[in-house]
């Protein structure tokens, strides 16, 4: 940490969306026991409570669909070193032939558009040197079985985070893109298929940490998994197909 101008380390503020469970909660563990202030939204009042027994924690309840609520509940903060958009929901499509347009809504609004409503509020705060990082998966390495939506949404986060730290360098703002492969939290508890390599959230979390400290844009983990994916990627459109085609089935 820098010092301040009387010699005391200047205290680092992370400002963390889906701070109350699974990813979320783990960071927000690590950074607090790393000294940093931080501010947790979430939309669980329990959950919410809890965190906020702890010190160096603001909480703040809030639904990121609403766009209001994003655009009141983040209008008066400042100083803020680092944000990292983690919250997220991910349900399958399970019959392709009687799409489920309503889902498919409801995932995109979660993952993606919700970030929209927090760049809106949160960038025209960030001072130069800070840093943007958003939560996308892995599974936007390849096209996946079931995973129309919840894929989707995470490809357009792939492309959004890349496009931003084009733009986002002139203001001297650094991005990353989180990808992690399976995590053991509440999100993927609720699967029904086999989940190679599956981590649990604090390994999780401390990836992120090492990666975001080294200021890298790409943090995907554990590397064993999505190195692999990368690799499936680059073979024939048959061959991966046929790899996809196979996986997150029942
Ligand atoms: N677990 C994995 O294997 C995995 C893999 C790749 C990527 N990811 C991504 O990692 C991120 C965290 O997921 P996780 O596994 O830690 O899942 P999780 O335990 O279910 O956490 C998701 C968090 O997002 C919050 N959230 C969801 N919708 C919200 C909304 N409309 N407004 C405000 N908060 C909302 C939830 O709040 P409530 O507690 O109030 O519901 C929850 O705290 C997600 O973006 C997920 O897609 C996870």
């Amino acid at each position: 940490m820098k010092p301040n101008q009387d010699g005391r380390p200047q205290q680092k503020t992370l400002l963390l969306t889906g701070a109350a469970s699974g990813i979320g909660e783990a960071l927000c563990a690590q950074y607090l026991a790393l000294g940093w202030k931080v501010i947790a939204c979430g939309r669980n009042p329990e959950k919410l409570a809890l965190l906020a027994t702890k010190e160096n924690i603001q909480t703040l309840q809030l639904d990121l669909n609403e766009s209001q609520q994003v655009l009141d509940n983040f209008a008066h903060l400042e100083g803020l070193d680092l944000v990292i958009l983690n919250a997220g929901s991910c349900e399958y499509i399970d019959d392709v032939k009687h799409f489920d347009g309503k889902l498919f809504e409801r995932v995109i609004n979660t993952n993606l558009i919700s970030i929209g409503y927090c760049l809106q509020a949160l960038l025209p705060k960030m001072a130069a040197g800070s840093q943007l990082a958003l939560v996308g998966s892995s599974a936007s390495f390849l096209p996946f079985s079931r995973a129309q939506a919840y894929g989707a949404s995470k490809a357009g986060i792939a492309y959004l985070a890349s496009s931003l730290a084009i733009d986002l360098k002139q203001s001297d703002i650094d991005v990353s893109l989180i990808r992690p492969g399976f995590v053991k939290t509440p999100l993927t508890d609720k699967n029904d298929f086999n989940m190679p390599m599956r981590i649990t959230s604090e390994q999780a979390a401390t990836y992120i940490v090492q990666g975001l400290q080294k200021r890298q844009f790409d943090i995907h983990f554990p590397k064993k998994f999505t190195l692999i994916l990368k690799a499936i990627a680059f073979l024939p459109e048959r061959l991966w197909r046929s790899f996809s085609a196979r996986t997150l089935q029942k």
